[in-house]
């Protein structure tokens, strides 16, 4: 599971998400083992390897370095787990709205957050809720596409693109694939090609970083 990990995170962080994500899939599911494994960490059993106490750096370093201000904007943070990216961006004035497929996540990160101006949803990128197509100013979406079968790699990005508002821009943070076979368990990076079709339905990619330390895409796509 190295690509859900953040830089500098051991192996042993992994053991736990790799041990269900081979059950889900072997069972055809290509998201069930994400509950799992939040409900198994709730009760000290297991790890949650992505889990941080700050936002992602790459994250918040691309936000001071703009200057971004969401007074009178709308975000949305995809996979938000426990919630500290999606406080990053409320703190930015943005009226924020994060969502998880766990239910144990969402309620993590309203307890870990209890005065949060964040609205922590329960949905599924692979069928999200219709009223959300285009209705927001900022999304953010940090390796959950990645962490997706390949099956629905399509779907999936099209899911998160497709929220980005008139003139909004989307920020896409990915593990770097240069090429060869996949693994057959999560996480699945993206190649260039496969970031590049976040530019779907309307969208342009504007910019894209390969940043080597982190061996991670950071890319930013506007709809006019
Ligand atoms: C690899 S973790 C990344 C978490 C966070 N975005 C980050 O950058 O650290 C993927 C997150 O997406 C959630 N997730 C996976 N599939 C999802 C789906 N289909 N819809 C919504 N959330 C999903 C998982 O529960 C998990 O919290």
């Amino acid at each position: 599971m190295e690509g859900c990990q953040t830089a500098g995170m051991t192996a042993d962080r992994d053991v736990d998400a790799n041990r269900l994500a081979a059950r889900s899939l072997a069972e055809g599911d290509p998201t069930g083992w994400f509950e799992r494994l939040y409900a198994e960490a709730a009760t000290g059993a297991a790890i949650v390897p992505w889990e941080r106490d700050a936002p992602n750096p790459l994250l918040a370093d691309w936000t001071a370095r703009r200057g971004l201000d969401g007074t009178d904007k709308r975000a949305l943070v995809v996979g938000c787990g426990y919630g500290v990216d999606a406080e990053h961006v409320a703190s930015l004035g943005f009226r924020t709205t994060a969502f998880d497929i766990s239910e144990t996540a969402i309620r993590g990160a309203r307890e870990r957050f209890p005065a949060s101006a964040v609205d922590y949803v329960v949905a599924d990128l692979l069928d999200p809720p219709a009223e959300w197509a285009e209705q927001f100013d900022l999304v953010v979406e940090s390796i959950t596409v990645q962490s997706m079968p390949l099956g629905v790699r399509d779907r999936a990005i099209t899911g998160v693109a497709q929220m980005v508002a008139p003139g909004g821009e989307l920020l896409v943070i990915a593990g770097i694939h240069d090429g060869g076979e996949h693994a057959d368990n999560p996480p699945w990076p993206l190649t260039r090609e496969e970031l590049e079709s976040f530019a779907v339905g309307g969208l342009r990619l504007e910019h894209v970083e390969r940043v080597a330390e982190a061996h991670r895409w950071r890319a930013v796509f506007r709809r006019a």
